[in-house]
């Protein structure tokens, strides 16, 4: 599909009711995304677990526009509160949406949302919130077009989402999400996120994701500058190259169960992520000496046991351990025994392989 499949067909249906509600989860890319062009177009694809027990619940309500000179009106409560913070990323991710959902101007919106994982706990909520919303906005022209398949909507509920951030547009459905075009997955696009098809060993069912919280607050390069700075790094096009080989590799991998092949790629994107950011210009580090500590903990923890206990990293200092379910009663004593004390204030979330969002 191109962009303009998601122009939105004359409206048939009427905005009837006043409030749609999704909760979405967050997602951790096995293969990531760093490097875009144009908005939210990805320079390589990737691959994601969705995960469940982190995610956002967004209501949005949605009334008679109040007359104003404002294109687009909006308020926004986290937790209840309102949040002035969020609104000039929600104001951009209005403009960006409007050509492809033109009652967004028509309306005033109430805008309530919480996160299940703790503020500025440093997990970004920017993949999880931007998908709820996205959600919530395509129920709305659900109402107004009601024979849009479902096939559709989650298609155009991912397109919206990565125009809010290109990693939303993998935390609309899972268990693997897959965001950027690649030869292995026919299906796959540059403009949004699709369910990955493929065989799946089931060596990955319920596979643990267990975050260890190590540095809480704003991070100090945002991702979106963080993207730019790919743009004429030295290592870019080797970059792009390899995400792609490692994609292929990882379907493989998927497909056999091959856990130590799995931590192999997952620790080196991680690494290279991080890698890329250190050689940028200007250059930055956004791993924290307890992230050194931990990933030197999780390969000592490998040495000297048979575990399939890996890391992977985000663009900040937190780490994701990722493991089977069958490890997880020896993981989580390993976890409490020797990691807790690398966690800002001993804090760390349980989570594991999730389904997508679910509506409200
Ligand atoms: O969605 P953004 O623009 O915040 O980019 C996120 C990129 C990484 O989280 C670092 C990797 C990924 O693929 O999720």
């Amino acid at each position: 599909m191109i962009h303009k499949d998601f122009i939105s067909k004359p409206y048939t249906g009427q905005l009837e009711e006043t409030e749609f509600g999704w909760q979405s989860p967050s997602n951790i890319a096995l293969v990531k995304y760093w490097g875009k062009k144009e908005i939210q177009i990805p320079a390589n694809p990737s691959i994601s677990f969705t995960l469940d027990n982190c995610h956002t619940k967004t209501k949005v309500q949605v009334g008679p526009k109040v007359k104003s000179e404002k294109e687009f009106s909006f308020e926004v409560l986290l937790d209840g509160k309102p949040k002035e913070a969020f609104a000039p990323k929600i104001e951009t991710f209005f403009k960006r949406v409007q050509p492809y959902l033109p009652f967004v101007d028509q309306y005033h919106f109430k805008i309530q949302t919480t996160n299940s994982f703790p503020h500025s706990s440093g997990i970004a909520s920017s993949a999880s919130g931007m998908s709820a919303l996205a959600l919530c906005f395509m129920s709305m022209e659900k109402t107004l077009l009601p024979d849009m398949n479902q096939e559709y909507f989650f298609k155009k509920a991912s397109f919206l989402a990565r125009l809010g951030s290109g990693s939303a547009s993998r935390s609309t459905q899972g268990p693997l999400m897959v965001f950027g075009e690649h030869q292995d997955i026919p299906e796959s696009s540059n403009l949004y996120g699709v369910k990955y098809q493929g065989e799946v060993h089931d060596n990955f069912n319920n596979y643990q994701d267990t975050v260890l919280l190590v540095d809480v607050g704003e991070k100090k390069v945002s991702s979106s500058v963080g993207h730019d700075l790919v743009n004429g790094h030295p290592f870019a096009s080797a970059r792009f190259e390899q995400a792609n080989k490692n994609l292929s590799e990882l379907l493989q991998i998927i497909k056999q169960g091959d856990l130590e092949a799995f931590v192999k790629v997952v620790e080196s994107e991680a690494l290279v992520l991080h890698a890329i950011m250190m050689s940028s210009q200007p250059y930055y580090l956004l791993l924290r000496p307890n992230t050194l500590r931990i990933i030197e903990k999780v390969w000592e923890y490998r040495a000297n046991t048979n575990s399939n206990l890996c890391f992977t990293l985000d663009a900040g200092a937190n780490v994701h351990l990722l493991y089977p379910e069958a490890e997880k009663q020896e993981v989580l004593q390993f976890i409490r025994n020797e990691l807790v004390v690398y966690c800002k204030n001993e804090q760390y979330i349980c989570d594991q392989i999730g389904f997508g969002a679910k509506k409200l």
